[in-house]
């Protein structure tokens, strides 16, 4: 496995800083960098929808001086034949310098990283992770309240499958004095792992609540999300639950005259179009600046490899085919040939799946 990035907690703090200083660099002075991956090739391997991944990972590569290979849909790809995500990531590492990978089950970029013998990135797996858009968040943060520390985070929508806030959550727990706001209807509360393995393992403070009205006065970023349709097996449920939070230029009057409004989009109706022009609307510049981090990590990670840094996950400890995973969404709930790998918790006799990390007892 090569030095690959499944979720933002696969860079350190000090490189998550230098990458923003790229991307910073990158958006001042283009012509710096016009060049840098020359002859270099970047394969987008999309198994799911994307607009602003896809697009943004090909523009960035472009704009480096390399070229970009791939394709957009799983049914364009022999996965349509049925070869598997390990057999993708050998043959592809044959064509290219870098994957940047979206799949919908939760893990096939562990799987995918595994296999590759070039770095990959993962650009969104399942419900899991969405590491780039963390990067796209956190350079808009930065630039717009000039830190990442001491900040009041609101998550409102879908907090169950939408990947986007789990990865910036894991990231934001590296930095300082940031409180969480947990704004969902019940049935898309935050999953209990990231809750416990993340929120609580890090001290970090937080409150779970319905109500996004009575929560904006605190807020210096609100992180609105799309209920995540096609994450739901029962459509009567995403039916009833679609329309629970809608932002309106109404509702924006009790927030603070300098809260950031986040949104990974696309939108469907949870931000009214009214906000658009509101000055604390930044979810059109965290499009641009995705562009910018997308850049800078490819260059980190070609450079990295021309270095021969080691990747940083290893499977030490890990249980091999004694634990079974029953997540529907993990990639081992189609790919009948992968083992099922757990690894030890701190939680006595509980194990994680190494792929979607979701827990179970031996
Ligand atoms: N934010 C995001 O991942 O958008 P796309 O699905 O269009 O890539």
């Amino acid at each position: 496995m090569k030095r690959s990035v499944i979720d933002t907690v696969d860079l350190t703090v000090e490189e998550l800083d230098g990458i923003i200083q790229t991307a910073c660099d990158i958006s001042e002075n283009p012509q710096k960098y016009a060049d840098r991956c020359k002859g270099k090739k970047l394969a987008t391997l999309f198994f799911e929808p994307s607009t602003r991944t896809r697009l943004s990972f090909e523009a960035a590569m472009l704009e480096l001086g390399g070229s970009v290979i791939g394709f957009s849909e799983a049914s364009s790809s022999s996965a349509a034949k049925g070869e598997s995500v390990a057999d993708t990531a050998k043959v592809i590492s044959c064509y290219a310098d870098i994957i940047a990978m979206r799949h919908p089950k939760e893990g096939a970029a562990y799987v995918a990283a595994k296999n590759a013998t070039i770095p990959l990135i993962n650009a969104g797996d399942g419900s899991h992770c969405h590491p780039t858009q963390t990067l796209a968040d956190l350079l808009t943060i930065y630039r717009e309240k000039g830190r990442l520390n001491n900040l009041s985070v609101g998550f409102c929508g879908d907090l169950k499958y939408g990947r986007t806030v789990h990865s910036l959550i894991n990231a934001l727990s590296r930095y300082e004095g940031i409180k969480i706001v947990l704004i969902s209807p019940e049935e898309l509360k935050l999953p209990k792992y990231i809750k416990e393995d993340v929120l609580e393992k890090n001290k970090m403070p937080y409150v779970e609540t319905a109500d996004l009205e009575g929560s904006l006065k605190d807020l210096d970023i609100l992180y609105m999300t799309r209920i995540q349709r096609e994450r739901f097996f029962d459509a009567e449920e995403y039916e009833r639950l679609k329309d629970s939070y809608v932002l309106t230029a109404e509702k924006m009057q009790f927030a603070k005259d300098d809260t950031c409004v986040l949104h990974p989009l696309p939108r469907v109706n949870e931000i009214s179009v009214k906000v658009d022009d509101d000055k604390r609307a930044c979810y059109f510049k965290q499009v641009l600046n995705g562009k910018y981090m997308r850049m800078a990590l490819i260059l980190k990670l070609l450079e990295d490899e021309k270095n021969g840094v080691l990747p940083t996950h290893t499977e030490d400890g890990v249980v091999v085919n004694k634990i079974k995973c029953k997540n529907p969404r993990c990639i081992t709930s189609v790919e009948q040939e992968l083992d099922h790998k757990f690894i030890p918790t701190e939680k006595d006799g509980v194990y994680k799946c190494i792929y979607c990390e979701s827990e179970e007892k031996l």
